[in-house]
């Protein structure tokens, strides 16, 4: 009898885990609107979960397969989203309609992590608000040009380091590992108001911890997609996402920086300075933690970003010869108009080819291949001609497939081309509004673009000036099929051969 009865409840069980599961998969039929149709658990993300494609494939195929229609339906694990494919209409939501569209959907729940509600991305409504009127002056270009030799000094280092690594003229390596640790460097001392030299001193702290924070691997991963899943486990087990040892050392290294500075009238031209300035001078009362929470930031916007933009653009570099010569030659002018100087924001800006290279690298790598809205009042989505398209409720998830437009032939022909000309005076003109938005639109756009492209053109400009990039023997052939998972991951790496120009 003991056994029937166990049979039973873990058949209960499994029945409850599944319904639990699946839901809200009856969603887009009950609301009209085509869908895929998903799979338990995983939704329309089980090529992703299951490793076998990166989610910017995803995204993109999806899109490709979806695009005749304004809006679809996405089942982002159990939740459903809905897709919107036609730039006029994330137009409307993301900036003409955006009172109704003003939070994205929090990526991990942190209702009792106050570090993390605070970031900015997570942060909602009112709050978030004013706490970006906070943060908008600490972005300006006057910002970023003084914070500029900062970034020069790790530049310095990475550069030494490379050189060393090439006694006999060229050398070969895996170039993200190498850029993390520059990533680092820079987040270290323009955030953290610290200098550390992950280059001289591979295992300092800054690096290990930092490391251990966003490198979702392993149980990291595993409570990161429970939060996802079913948040209250994790209450439940009284667990976090990030150990508190470790959110604890970056606390006090922000805190204690602005205690020592205030106290010892330091200036330093970092983001805690820029901090402090921003909270005397802002009305609302910012406790120290909500402070931090904007440094904590850098780690999951900048990290990882910057590095793989700066190795997404190595390799197309060293994949287009032509174009690697030409933005060679750019540099050159500017090293011989600079003389012995070292760079600095207003040159940096007047690398106008380097500009075209980026953006291409935006384009074709969509680093963000989708973002998201909430809507928070229901609405009526119209379209141009005032033709009703959807009735948004209150709660109701949406995406803009940004990696599906830009690589949508429509838009933009041969989108599997690196063509910066795409960009030149000439044909940027005729680049659709809203189909290239690799930082976003509207007021919750990235505030960290400028920031982003500046330590992009500056490391590209010292590689560029410094070596030559070829192809190694182990660079990875297809490198866009070889990612996997939700960042911009190839498993080959990034391998590069350099060749000192010198
Ligand atoms: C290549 C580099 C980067 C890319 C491609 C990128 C992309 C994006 C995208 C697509 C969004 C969402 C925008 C939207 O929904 O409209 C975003 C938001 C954001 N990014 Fe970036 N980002 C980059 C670097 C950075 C850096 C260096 C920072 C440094 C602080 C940063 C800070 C933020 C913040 C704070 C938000 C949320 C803004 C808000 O909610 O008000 N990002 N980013
Ligand atoms: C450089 O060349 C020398 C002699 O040709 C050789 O002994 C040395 O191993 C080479 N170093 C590297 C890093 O390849
Ligand atoms: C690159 O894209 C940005 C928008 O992200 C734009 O402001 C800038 O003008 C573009 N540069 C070129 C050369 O097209």
């Amino acid at each position: 009898m003991v056994f029937i009865e166990i049979v039973l409840v873990a058949f209960l069980a499994c029945w409850l885990l599944y319904r639990w599961l699946t839901v809200y998969y009856d969603e887009f039929e009950k609301r009209n609107v085509p869908y895929e149709k998903p799979y338990p658990m995983v939704g329309n993300l089980g090529s992703v979960v299951l490793n076998k494609e990166p989610v910017q494939k995803t995204v993109i195929e999806f899109y490709k397969r979806n695009k005749m229609h304004k809006i679809v339906g996405f089942f982002n694990f159990r939740n459903p989203v809905y897709v919107i494919n036609e730039p006029e209409l994330i137009k409307k939501i993301t900036v003409k309609d955006f009172e109704h569209f003003p939070n994205h959907t929090p990526f991990i729940n942190v209702d009792d992590d106050p570090l993390l509600a605070g970031m900015l991305n997570i942060m909602k409504d009112q709050r978030w608000k004013d706490m970006r009127n906070t943060l908008t002056p600490v972005f300006t270009a006057a910002k970023m040009r003084n914070m500029f030799p900062l970034m020069n000094e790790c530049f310095s280092e990475c550069i030494k380091k490379l050189k060393t690594k090439m006694p006999n003229g060229s050398c070969e390596f895996e170039m993200k590992q190498f850029i993390t640790r520059l990533s680092n460097d820079i987040i270290a001392s323009t955030a953290f108001g610290i200098n550390v030299n992950s280059y001289q001193d591979p295992n300092n702290k800054f690096y290990n911890v930092g490391q251990s924070i966003t490198r979702f691997r392993g149980s990291q991963m595993f409570k990161f997609m429970i939060s996802n899943v079913a948040p209250w486990i994790l209450t439940y087990l009284g667990m976090k996402i990030f150990d508190k040892e470790k959110t604890d050392y970056f606390t006090r290294l922000v805190i204690d920086a602005m205690k020592y500075r205030e106290k010892n009238n330091i200036v330093r031209h970092d983001m805690i300075q820029l901090l402090l300035e921003a909270k005397k001078d802002s009305a609302q009362h910012w406790s120290d933690e909500e402070i931090v929470a904007q440094c904590f930031i850098f780690f999951f916007a900048a990290f990882e970003n910057n590095a793989n933009l700066i190795c997404a653009a190595s390799h197309e570099l060293m994949s287009n010869p032509d174009v690697q010569q030409r933005l060679y030659e750019e540099c050159l002018e500017i090293k011989e108009e600079l003389q012995d100087q070292p760079l600095n924001y207003d040159i940096a800006n007047k690398l106008k080819y380097m500009d075209m290279v980026l953006n291409e690298t935006l384009r074709k790598w969509s680093f963000a291949s989708f973002t998201d809205r909430v809507c928070s009042k229901d609405y009526k989505l119209t379209d141009e001609d005032d033709n009703f398209v959807f009735d948004f409720k209150l709660g109701d998830r949406v995406w803009f497939p940004l990696g599906g437009l830009q690589m949508d032939e429509q838009y933009f022909e041969n989108p599997d081309v690196f063509d910066p000309e795409r960009f030149s005076d000439d044909n940027k003109g005729n680049i659709k509004p809203f189909t290239f938005l690799p930082f976003g639109a509207g007021p919750r756009n990235c505030i960290g673009n400028r920031y982003a492209l500046m330590q992009a053109k500056a490391m590209l400009y010292y590689l560029v000036i410094n070596c030559k990039l070829e192809r190694s023997e182990k660079t990875v052939k297809d490198i866009f099929n070889d990612m996997r998972g939700f960042n911009v991951n190839p498993q080959g790496g990034f391998w590069l051969r350099f060749v000192s120009r010198k």
